[in-house]
């Protein structure tokens, strides 16, 4: 059989799918505004998974479902619930003590978990991740949420004390900013999301959450859940094309915190539309161009290793994934040679095969994309060196090494975010680096070397330019309680379980001078309970 062929042979009919995995598909018809379930009968978004089936004109992407497809009008209408909720500080969610909005929280981890197998089954098929990293994805989730639930105890502990400096005795506690609009990714369409959605909650906002174009049945099942567990208008969604509803929610001036992670020029584009720049609070996770930097000194194997789950994780398309190689002249016959022979090791199929490590893309136009990336290098003078790499076949496309990468081609700039490994060769480190240098974005970097004089001297460069060095691993934005940022047009604000629930607060005190009259003012309002922020109470 040609590859062609074998290729083609991974999509197979329905009845060859194995039970538990095949799927029912689903037509949403209503959308969560100000505490309702709202119906929806107007035009609808159709579906289609990556995962073709083949028929007798081909192979066809299977039709999984439909889901509303709104205009700016139900838009406006989700704002003005999360702003009548928010009402300027004084409503039900924002003023709730912080136990309770916890307490809320857990009530809604609970529903979710309720919904996991259904969750994943969904993320396997709207967006082609295998089973492995789709219950991966789920349960990473559930742990963030824990863990966050975990810090704002910690932080809510360092609230609940009153501070005296200079005759000045004032309690600080972070406060809510206001209404939060919740924009994730495809490749992450549950975590990432989730990673703004939850502490934005958490700390008392009110959020418009939109899910994303590919992996937006996903986020149905929990549309109840998200009803049951938080008071009406605290989370309300909008569903529809992005460039149809979100502009006019940035424009109306009431979004106080844009969370949005996805492209430059979208989060851009929003910002723009924003009448009050200053009021707007940006957490923005971005494009990314991650390097990975072999030198002479280099245990070959393991970086062969790395370089593979950084570039090919997930098919290369995570925001952190290695997107460039470089690799010293005298070791890259020898690091090519271990990386082509790596590719052939992993499995390809479909998100349900057993191990499987390569599966069909989501987005429809990324196999022509990275027809036309892998085209403009060979024009440029570069070759794909391992077997049958860029084969492509419907949404799947085997991965290309593409060698020798230079300046001219789309490769050593565009983030490809597709399983196509570009590698450059070079002869002195200062290349690299000025890569970097002249590169828009600054997320993370792998530096490999077994040599600790090279690491170091590459780890004092790198610091200023990305925001986070991986010394012989691969990139990757875990574990969840580090930082995750980036510099240039990489991100804007820090998001780590942490520093997520920082960012979408700040920090708001009381402040009295400490004489005889004030300290029994404050002591009353203390031992009667009459205020949720002028508290001592201690969350254990
Ligand atoms: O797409 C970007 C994700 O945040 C990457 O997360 O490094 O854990 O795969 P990860």
């Amino acid at each position: 059989m040609s590859f062609q062929d074998q290729i083609k042979s991974l999509f197979v009919e329905e009845a060859r799918i194995p039970e538990d995995f095949r799927i029912d598909e689903i037509h949403q018809r209503e959308y969560l505004c100000n505490g309702e379930m709202r119906k929806w009968d107007g035009p609808v978004s159709e579906v289609y998974s990556p995962v073709c089936i083949p028929t007798s004109e081909g192979l066809k992407r299977k039709l999984i479902g439909t889901y509303p497809l709104c205009t700016e009008k139900e838009a406006s209408e989700a704002l003005e619930a999360a702003v009548a909720a928010y009402n300027n500080g004084r409503g039900e969610w924002p003023t709730m003590s912080v136990d309770q909005r916890i307490k809320s929280l857990e009530t809604f981890i609970g529903k979710m978990g309720e919904q996991r197998s259904l969750i994943v089954k969904l993320i396997m098929w709207e967006i082609g991740k295998s089973q492995g990293d789709a219950a991966k994805e789920f349960d990473r989730t559930v742990e963030y949420m824990l863990a966050t639930i975990e810090a704002l105890k910690d932080i809510d502990r360092q609230g609940s004390r009153f501070e005296i400096e200079e005759g000045v005795v004032a309690q600080v506690r972070r406060s809510p900013l206001g209404v939060v609009l919740c924009m994730g990714p495809f490749n992450y369409p549950l975590n990432e999301t989730f990673t703004t959605l939850i502490p934005a909650l958490i700390m008392g906002n009110t959020i418009l959450f939109k899910p994303p174009k590919h992996g937006s049945l996903l986020h149905y099942p929990l549309l109840k859940a998200f009803q049951e567990s938080f008071p009406k208008g605290v989370v309300n969604t909008v569903y529809g094309r992005g460039a149809v509803v979100t502009p006019g929610l940035m424009a109306s001036g009431k979004i106080d915190v844009l969370a949005f992670i996805g492209s430059s020029k979208v989060a851009n584009d929003l910002k723009k539309r924003h009448p009050k720049v200053n009021r707007l609070r940006a957490v923005l996770s971005l494009d990314a161009k991650n390097a990975a930097i072999i030198t002479k000194n280099t245990d070959l194997k393991l970086a062969v290793s790395e370089c593979i789950l950084g570039s090919l994780s997930f098919n290369g398309q995570r925001c952190t994934a290695i997107k460039i190689i470089y690799v010293h002249k005298d070791v890259a016959d020898e690091f090519l040679k271990l990386l082509s022979e790596a590719i052939p090791k992993l499995t390809l199929g479909m998100p349900w095969d057993k191990d499987v490590k390569l599966t069909p893309l989501p987005e429809p136009h990324k196999p022509d994309y990275l027809k036309e990336v892998i085209e403009d290098a060979k024009a440029n003078g570069a070759s794909v060196i391992n077997e049958n790499g860029g084969a492509s076949e419907a949404s799947f496309v085997y991965p290309a090494i593409v060698y020798p990468v230079n300046e001219k081609m789309k490769l050593y700039r565009e983030e490809q975010f597709g399983p196509v490994i570009p590698v450059v060769p070079f002869e002195s480190i200062e290349e690299p680096i000025n890569w970097q240098i002249n590169s828009p974005h600054g997320q993370q970097v792998s530096i490999f070397s077994n040599d600790a004089k090279e690491i170091s001297a590459l780890i004092d460069p790198m610091v200023s330019l990305v925001s986070r060095v991986n010394v012989n691993a691969q990139c990757q934005r875990g574990p969840d309680v580090f930082p995750f940022t980036g510099r240039k047009d990489s991100a804007e604000g820090t998001l780590s379980v942490h520093d997520a629930l920082r960012s979408f607060s700040i920090r708001s005190l009381v402040a009295t001078k400490l004489n005889e009259s004030n300290k029994q003012l404050l002591n009353t309002i203390v031992d009667e309970n009459d205020s949720n922020f002028l508290s001592t109470k201690f969350i254990l």
